[in-house]
């Protein structure tokens, strides 16, 4: 399949889950990919595989993003594509939660996605076209747990944010689109040793989707015919409430 030839694409959370399976089904594809992350070996061996470029950054850091993005649209000529896929999740009720915990989900969940989105959008209008897909999450619409109450509301974030950037970006012809997955089969919850956490990291490979299958939504997002718009895309395995 080469409905992305021509395509120049990052991903950032590329080094694991759901960005790293995203960016190599966008390769295979045809898309010319630009991956960004933290960890560098495994962006390293990514970028290898997709014939792409890796960039290492932390997209807390406005700065950093900014010289990221740009780093990566040189390098791979151009950019009408941005999967924000970076994210983390801290599971705990309200009352019990680390103030720690609650800052990182809203740094990297929404911050982080609004960093790289900025960075990105001059790049976008340049090429007079593109995509920028963000990843929330049933979460961010509704909760199978309370643990999950803050996560959600970040999630929420990127659904509002995102209509406002859909309306925002459309005179330049750039389409913006919520992608909602449920569980999804990653390695989100490792390390993790709350009950949710333990729960959900054991319920995912029965009932969860697989990276892939979500890498698999991304691509049909961006192939869509220019003027079709993904506004927002739910995504939930039959095998999950
Ligand atoms: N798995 C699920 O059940 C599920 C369901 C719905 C939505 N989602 C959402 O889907 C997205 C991908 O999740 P996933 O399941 O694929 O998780 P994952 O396997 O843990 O991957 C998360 C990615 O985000 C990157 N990341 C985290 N903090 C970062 C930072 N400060 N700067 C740059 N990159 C950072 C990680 O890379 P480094 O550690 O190398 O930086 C990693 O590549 C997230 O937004 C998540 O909320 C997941």
């Amino acid at each position: 399949m080469t409905r992305l030839a021509g395509r120049h694409v990052l991903v950032t959370g590329a080094s694991s889950g759901i960005g790293q399976a995203t960016a190599r089904r966008l390769a295979a594809e045809g898309a010319r990919v630009g991956v960004l992350a933290r960890r560098g070996p495994e962006l390293e061996r990514l970028a290898e595989e997709c014939d792409g470029v890796a960039v290492v950054c932390d997209v807390v850091d406005a700065e950093a993003t900014r010289a990221a993005v740009d780093r990566v649209a040189e390098a791979i000529g151009a950019l009408d594509g941005v999967v924000n896929a970076a994210g983390v999740v801290r599971p705990a009720r309200v009352a019990d939660a680390d103030p720690g915990d609650v800052r990182r989900m809203l740094e990297v969940n929404v911050l982080g996605l609004v960093h790289v989105t900025q960075a990105a959008i001059p790049h976008l209008r340049a090429r007079g076209r593109g995509d920028v897909v963000n990843l929330s999450s049933m979460s961010g619409r509704r909760l199978q747990t309370p643990e999950m109450g803050i996560y959600g509301a970040t999630k929420a974030a990127v659904h509002t944010l995102s209509e406002g950037l859909r309306r925002e970006l459309r005179e330049d012809r750039v389409r913006v689109t919520t992608l909602a997955p449920g569980l999804v089969d990653t390695p989100i919850f490792e390390g993790l040793e709350d009950p949710v956490s333990q729960r959900l990291r054991d319920a995912a490979p029965r009932a969860g989707l697989t990276a892939a299958e979500v890498a698999g939504s991304i691509a049909d997002v961006l192939a869509a015919p220019e003027h079709l718009v993904h506004v927002e895309v739910a995504l939930l395995s039959l095998d999950q409430d």
